[in-house]
């Protein structure tokens, strides 16, 4: 039956270029389709691709109570029928501000803070602010001072070629690890740079930059007069997957983005911006424009937890201990897996929810690794799409996976002994 016969069939849509640049097929766009589809059968397959968090049950327990709780007192209801501000809501404002001001010292209060569906829409929002062509006729760009970076963040720009990066320099720390480093003696924030931007713990390594490299592109930035974007995505004070000690990091040229979706949230789609007021008010405008108001139930779920600080003890005494863990075990089975004949390398563990294999000796690249990998039901991630803006061209690029380590026990395991089997295969002879 034809259910709309009045309709002509559009075969070419007329778009305009932010609609080019949006619709094209990009790389992720194609690897995450193929992400899948590959898992969509109902054949098993070691899913080790995506960056989907843990389902940690003692934390599954919280948000139940939390729930039932705020369906007893009626509060959920009066949330889902009323839109908040752009910024947010003024009570979660103020308990996020009230909690990073006692524990860190910050000085901060509600106008510092912005809410977003979730930590990506936040990264559209400021970089699009800061980059692209500026009233002056100068193109603005975009600097990740540590390359590779978040793929997540590749396609971005309105404009075309907003980003720039400086590769990371390596340190190979002993024969199974080795460590990424802001290379400062190539880093230079040139006049076209309108922001700096780096993920702490880094998507996809789980590098943590040190409290040192930090400040010092804290210096750098202010010195440019350009704010310093920091994703906290993973890091501290929640949800605290970083496995090192090191301190979170705000002054007032800083921008500070984080997210309740790894703590074990990713459907109540909330980031939490933390900023001077000027770009709190800039991110408010934006917001009211493409969303209206943000999502609040992940706001709701919370704000008892960051008044009472419970948000930091289950980020320190739960989910922490969980991913280090999980870690370890992952690194033990690279170990135990790994025949002699591969040379690799592990990035130093440091925080996320990631490994990121560095292959120094295969005949192959990452990305026909991932090929040969998805036929024996085993997704990883190939490292190509996180060097994103290089301006040249870097072979270590096409070295290294990206694994999820979170995932069932028995996926990772049989996950790493197949990736050590088709290591085992390619390596150049
Ligand atoms: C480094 C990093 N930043 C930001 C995000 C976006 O997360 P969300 O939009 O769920 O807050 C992710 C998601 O995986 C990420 O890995």
């Amino acid at each position: 039956m034809d259910l709309f016969p009045h309709i002509p069939i559009i075969t070419a849509m007329k778009i305009s270029a932010f609609g080019e640049k949006f619709t094209a097929k990009s790389g992720i766009l194609e690897l995450m389709d193929d992400l899948g589809k590959a898992v969509a059968g109902d054949e098993k397959v070691c899913m080790l691709g995506g960056g989907n968090p843990a389902q940690i049950d003692e934390v599954q327990e919280v948000w139940r109570k939390r729930l039932f709780a705020l369906l007893g007192d009626g509060s959920l209801e009066k949330a889902l029928v009323s839109y908040d501000t752009p910024q947010g809501r003024h009570s979660f404002l103020e308990a996020v501000s009230g909690l990073l001001k006692e524990n860190f010292g910050w000085d901060i209060g509600p106008a510092n803070i912005a809410i977003t569906n979730g930590s990506q829409p936040a990264f559209f929002i400021l970089f699009n602010l800061f980059a692209g062509m500026n009233a002056e006729g100068v193109k603005k760009k975009i600097l990740f001072p540590l390359c590779p970076e978040y793929i997540g963040y590749a396609d971005q720009g309105v404009e075309e070629d907003i980003f720039t990066t400086c590769p990371a320099s390596i340190e190979e720390i002993d024969e199974f690890t080795f460590k990424y480093h802001v290379d400062f003696s190539k880093l230079e924030l040139s006049d076209d740079i309108g922001a700096v931007c780096v993920s702490r713990p880094t998507n996809p390594t789980g590098n943590v930059i040190s409290d040192d490299e930090v400040k010092q592109l804290s210096e750098l930035a202010e010195s440019a007069d350009v704010p310093l974007i920091i994703d906290n995505a993973y890091g501290a004070p929640f949800p605290r997957i970083i496995f090192e000690d090191v301190n979170p990091f705000w002054n007032k040229n800083t921008i500070l983005s984080m997210s309740l979706s790894k703590i074990g949230l990713p459907s109540v789609r909330t980031g939490i911006i933390v900023a001077n007021p000027e770009v709190i008010e800039a991110v408010s405008s934006c917001n009211a424009i493409i969303n209206l108001a943000n999502v609040n139930i992940g706001q709701v779920l919370t704000e008892s937890m960051f008044r009472s600080s419970e948000i930091l003890e289950i980020s320190r005494d739960k989910v922490m201990p969980f991913y280090r863990n999980k870690s370890i075990q992952a690194q033990e089975w690279i170990r135990k897996y790994m025949p002699p004949q591969v040379d690799y390398r592990v990035h130093k563990s440091e925080g996320a929810i990631f490994l990121w294999i560095w292959f120094k000796n295969l005949s192959i690249t990452s990305r026909e690794l991932y090929e040969r990998l998805k036929k024996r039901k085993v997704i990883i991630v190939p490292g190509e799409y996180f060097f994103f803006g290089l301006e040249k061209d870097w072979e270590h690029s096409r070295q290294c996976i990206r694994l999820n380590y979170s995932q069932d026990e028995a996926s990772v395991e049989e996950g790493i002994r197949l990736i050590a089997e088709e290591a085992a295969k390619a390596v150049n002879s």
